[in-house]
């Protein structure tokens, strides 16, 4: 059985072929980073028209060998995500599902991203914890089973892939923020600068990361020579926001009893986050899984597949799209 997938809800333009029994047969990503850069973040209404321009130029050019009408049904992002980047999406699937007369699936962008480390681990089985953390997400998720998921922490603020964003935005280091810190980091005293850890003690898995990036802009303001500076600052200020995710984590595998976690979301490609979660392997005797980055950041290979998996409901064309849509709610 053959699924397309297509995800539109920020600012990447993605298609993938799935196949039940081959696997993933093609995927492509076109991302706005560019698009966006000048305005440090992602303007909406220019990711819709982006994701219009773009869709049928990303499915034509890379299926160009592959009869369209092979395939058995469609799945699409319908949320969470930017609202018109949605409708885009789905008003492109709902118009392939009409003329190729195959039914329409609408899948959660966030359950995708926990499914996605099966296209790339053949062993890989619930239950098992995943960390998502991008520019929209800071979430711990406890995964029971297939639709069973609780989300068991979270930002309370920012998204701390936000976080590195606005940080890298005061130091004027462009954008996306997240890859100039780690960059800058690598040469810097992460003990040089103090910024708090909120929420370390809290007890909960619950993270913050507002008052942090508060601290940075704070502790900027007061440097006189500030590019001599910025290495420190990104590396205390990376240090400060993994110190928190890693309490987190530990905490989550007490309370879980899980023995895997995943990682997933565009902060998973940090380097020195990952070398941080591979040493809870040996610490706690758990088994860490890095997906490659194309497979952590978004992509439509995760919607293709999770599409497969899910039942057919009832198939109407309404539109289904939701810039908010729980985990819970699946
Ligand atoms: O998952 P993603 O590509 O898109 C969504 O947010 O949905 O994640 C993008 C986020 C941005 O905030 C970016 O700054 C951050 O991931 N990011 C990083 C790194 N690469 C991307 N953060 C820290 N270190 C990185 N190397
Ligand atoms: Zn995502």
């Amino acid at each position: 059985m053959i699924t397309l997938g297509i995800e539109t809800s920020c600012d990447e333009t993605a298609v993938a072929l799935f196949d039940s029994t081959q696997g993933l047969l093609h995927e492509a990503v076109y991302s706005q980073i560019d698009l966006h850069a000048d305005f440090g973040g992602v303007v909406p209404e220019l990711a819709s028209r982006d994701h219009c321009r773009k869709l049928l130029e990303i499915l034509s050019t890379g299926t160009n060998n592959f009869d369209l009408t092979q395939i058995d049904r469609i799945a699409y992002t319908a949320g969470p995500g930017l609202l018109g980047a949605l409708i885009v999406g789905e008003a492109f699937a709902q118009g392939l599902a009409l003329a190729l007369n195959k039914p329409l699936i609408p899948v959660n962008h966030l359950e995708a991203h926990v499914l996605a480390p099966f296209l790339d681990f053949q062993d890989h089985d619930f239950p098992f914890t995943c960390l998502l953390v991008s520019g929209g997400h800071s979430l711990i998720i406890d995964a029971q089973k297939f639709e069973s998921y609780k989300i068991i922490g979270q930002s309370l603020d920012d998204a701390i892939g936000e976080a590195f964003d606005k940080v890298a935005k005061l130091m004027h280091l462009g954008y996306p923020g997240g890859p100039m810190i780690e960059q800058k980091a690598l040469d810097g005293d992460p003990k040089k600068y103090v910024f708090p850890r909120p929420m370390l003690h809290s007890g909960t898995l619950d993270m913050s990361f507002s008052g942090l990036k508060t601290a940075v802009l704070y502790e900027v303001q007061k440097i006189n020579d500030l590019p001599a500076e910025i290495p420190h600052i990104a590396a205390s200020f990376q240090q400060a926001a993994f110190d928190v995710l890693e309490k987190k984590i530990v905490q989550s595998f007490l309370e879980t009893g899980n023995e895997t976690l995943v990682l997933a979301g565009g902060v998973a490609a940090n380097k020195t986050l990952r070398q941080r979660m591979s040493s809870l392997q040996e610490a706690l005797g758990v088994k860490v899984l890095y997906p490659p980055i194309k497979h952590c950041t978004d992509n439509a290979a995760m919607i293709a597949y999770l599409g497969s998996l899910k039942d057919i409901g009832k198939n109407d064309y309404n539109s289904s799209a939701t810039a908010k849509w729980p985990l819970n709610m699946i």
